[in-house]
């Protein structure tokens, strides 16, 4: 069968370092304004010269099936637009967009042009994620009635550079913006999507005059249609290490959680306490990475997560079935934190959040 054609916008190159491994893709394409970065990407890649672009239409022109949009948030919808209506499946990198009009923007090109898009949540394919999701599937937690998701990060560097003091794009990113590393995997795992939003958090202490991508910690509260709370708190200048992706899920049966030490050789400490089959709380090591993957899995980023996210993209295509995180999906974790925001700016009021499909 013939190979799908892949090119890729932006700088990681996880990606596309797992789309050139899969039998069933190829990569023909990258680009990226900046020259040098480019030219890393092409040495990284083996490519040729006649495969690099710094120009995102002349790079839109080369015949290809996918494109990776790896690109700061801002371009993200815009870029993946332009590839949609020009006939290309798109993944691309969290979040989906920067403001309410442009997810919407996104869900109707996808829908008028019957191209695939996933969003990359790679939280969404961390193994003990998949876990959770099996046994809340099968209801071994009962009906989910509340979960917290955190992700708490310390990245002054990549907010303004240390050498030249430029401000970089995270600069204007309102750390809520980004929740869907927590958020997205918490909403995939309860099928469900949020309604409501209220949010704290407005003070910026530790780099003070920059802009609201400083704000020390913002605090979400989510209502779902389903009728369950979220919790997720987001902080990217905090004071405290190590960083950290914490999740905990309260059902009705029982509880699960991983730690806030983030992971040790791959492993989360956490706990699981189902009633009826525990007496206390089991104390569980939760893996980062599927232990029976096989060894090319590993070679993407994030442990194993972003090959079975690029394992399933491809097979939505091959097979011309719904992405496990589809367009509605991918706007449905983006879209809270934007409307968090907002509502934090406002005074902590509550707001309605749109669902677009
Ligand atoms: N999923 C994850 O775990 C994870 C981790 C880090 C970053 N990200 C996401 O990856 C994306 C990129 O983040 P980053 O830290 O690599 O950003 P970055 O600022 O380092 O930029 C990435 C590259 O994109 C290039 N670029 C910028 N604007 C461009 C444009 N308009 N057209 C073409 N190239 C352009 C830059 O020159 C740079 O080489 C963001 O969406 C971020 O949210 C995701």
């Amino acid at each position: 069968m013939r190979r799908l054609k892949v090119g890729h916008v932006g700088g990681r190159t996880g990606y596309a370092h797992l789309f050139n491994i899969h039998p069933g893709t190829e990569l023909v394409a990258i680009c990226d304004i900046d020259r040098g970065a480019l030219e890393r990407s092409r040495r990284t890649l083996g490519l040729k010269s006649s495969q690099c672009f710094q120009n995102y239409d002349d790079f839109l022109k080369v015949d290809m099936d996918i494109v990776v949009i790896g690109t700061p948030i801002p371009f993200h919808a815009e870029q993946s637009i332009k590839a949609l209506e020009s006939g290309k499946h798109v993944l691309s990198e969290v979040t989906a967009a920067n403001t309410v009009e442009d997810c919407e923007r996104l869900v109707r090109t996808v829908k008028k042009t019957g191209m695939k898009y996933m969003l990359a949540e790679n939280m969404c394919y961390v193994h003990f994620i998949r876990e959770w999701t099996q046994m809340i599937r099968e209801g071994r937690l009962g009906k989910i009635y509340y979960a917290e998701g955190e992700y708490v990060h310390q990245i002054r560097h990549l907010i303004r550079n240390p050498e030249t003091g430029q401000l970089l794009w995270r600069a204007n990113r309102p750390p809520i913006h980004y929740c869907s590393h927590s958020l997205g995997p918490l909403l995939m795992m309860l099928d469900d999507y949020v309604v409501k939003a209220t949010a704290s958090g407005r003070e910026a202490n530790i780099m003070p005059g920059v802009g609201v991508g400083t704000i020390d910690m913002q605090v979400a509260i989510f209502e779902t249609r389903r009728g369950a709370t979220i919790k997720i708190l987001r902080s990217q200048v905090v004071a405290r290490e190590p960083p950290f992706h914490f999740y905990t899920i309260y059902g009705t049966k029982g509880c699960v959680e991983n730690g806030r030490l983030g992971f040790r050789d791959g492993v989360s400490k956490g706990i699981l306490y189902i009633e009826g089959e525990d007496e206390v709380a089991r104390e569980v090591d939760w893996q980062l990475s599927d232990p029976n993957a096989p060894e090319e899995a590993r070679r993407g980023g994030h442990g194993t997560s972003e090959y079975y996210l690029v394992r399933d993209f491809i097979d939505s295509i091959v097979n011309d079935t719904k992405p496990p995180i589809d367009v509605v999906r991918g706007v449905d974790m983006t879209i809270p934190g934007l409307i968090a925001h907002e509502a934090a700016m406002k005074g902590n009021v509550w707001l309605d959040v749109p669902h677009f499909e």
